[in-house]
C-alpha cells in the first residue's frame, strides 16, 4: 500500500512548494478521485434507501406522517479537509489510512420535520439487511456543550461495482429543521473568525435551548392533531 507523507501534502496545499513539481501530488489527487467514485456511489445508495423509506411511510396505506424528510443534503469531504484531518491524526495519506480513519468521507444530512421522525427513519434504516449500524452518537439525548442537537449515525453499506463489492462507510447526520437553522448559523458564526467569548457562547447555547422549546411546542400541537385524525 503506497503511503504519501502528510506533511509534504500539507506544505503543497499551503503553497510552500510548487504543485507542478511533484509527481506525488498527481498521484494523491488520483487516489482521492478513485475514492470519490466509491463514496459518491455509497451516498447515492443510502440516499435512495432513505427516500424510499420516507415515501412508503408517507403513503396512505401506512397512514404515516407526511414529509418526515424535509431536506436531504449529501457531500463528499473535500480533498483539503481529508488532508487536514489525516494531519491532525498524525497519519500519512493512503487508501488504507483514509478508509480506516476518515469515517465522514461520505456524509448525508437528513433534515427532518420533528425529532420523532429522526428515530422512525433510523429504526427503518437499521432493519435493512444490508445496512450495518457501526455507531450512533445521540446529541438529542445528550446535547453538545455548544447547544448542538442531532443524531449522527455511522453505517456500513455494500456497493456493487464492476469488479467487486465494497463495504462503504457513510456518516448520516439527522437534525430537525429547527436545529438546522441554529447549526447552520452557529457554524458560520464560529468559523468566520476564531473568536472565543464565553458570553457569546452562552447566548448561542440559550438560543439553542429556546429553539428546542419551540420545536417541542410544535411537536405537541402536531401530536394533538394526529390524535384528532385517529
Ligand atoms: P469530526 O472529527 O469533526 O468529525 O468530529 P467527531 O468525530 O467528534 O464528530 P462529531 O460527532 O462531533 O460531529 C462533527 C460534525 O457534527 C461537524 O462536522 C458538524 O457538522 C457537526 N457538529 C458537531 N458539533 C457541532 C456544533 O457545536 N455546532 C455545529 N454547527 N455543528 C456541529
Ligand atoms: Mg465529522
Amino acid at each position: 500500500m503506497v503511503e504519501y507523507p502528510i506533511k509534504q501534502i500539507v506544505d503543497i496545499l499551503n503553497k510552500k512548494e510548487s504543485v507542478t513539481e511533484h509527481v506525488m501530488d498527481v498521484e494523491v489527487v488520483e487516489l482521492y478521485q478513485e475514492l470519490e467514485v466509491y463514496y459518491r456511489s455509497a451516498l447515492d445508495k443510502v440516499e435512495t434507501k432513505l427516500l424510499i423509506i420516507d415515501r412508503e411511510l408517507s403513503s396512505n396505506s401506512h397512514q404515516g406522517r407526511k414529509n418526515m424528510i424535509h431536506q436531504l443534503q449529501k457531500r463528499i469531504k473535500r480533498f483539503k479537509s481529508v488532508v487536514n484531518k489525516l494531519n491532525s491524526k498524525q497519519l500519512n495519506f493512503s487508501k488504507d489510512t483514509i478508509i480506516n480513519n476518515i469515517h465522514d468521507f461520505a456524509g448525508l444530512r437528513v433534515i427532518c420535520s420533528y425529532s420523532d421522525d429522526i428515530y422512525t427513519l433510523i429504526d427503518s434504516l437499521s432493519h435493512h439487511p444490508d445496512i450495518k449500524i457501526l455507531k450512533i452518537k445521540n446529541y438529542l439525548e445528550q446535547p453538545k456543550p455548544s447547544g448542538y442537537r442531532s443524531v449522527h449515525v455511522l453505517i456500513e453499506v455494500p456497493v456493487y461495482f464492476l469488479k467487486e463489492t465494497k463495504q462503504m462507510t457513510v456518516e448520516i447526520q439527522f437534525r430537525t429543521i429547527a436545529m438546522d437553522f441554529w447549526a447552520s448559523l452557529e457554524h458560520s458564526l464560529r468559523y468566520k473568525n476564531d473568536w472565543k467569548s464565553p458570553e457569546l457562547s452562552e447566548k448561542l447555547q440559550t438560543i439553542a435551548d429556546n429553539i428546542n422549546d419551540l420545536e417541542n411546542d410544535m411537536l405537541t400541537i402536531r401530536k394533538a392533531i394526529d390524535r384528532l385524525d385517529d
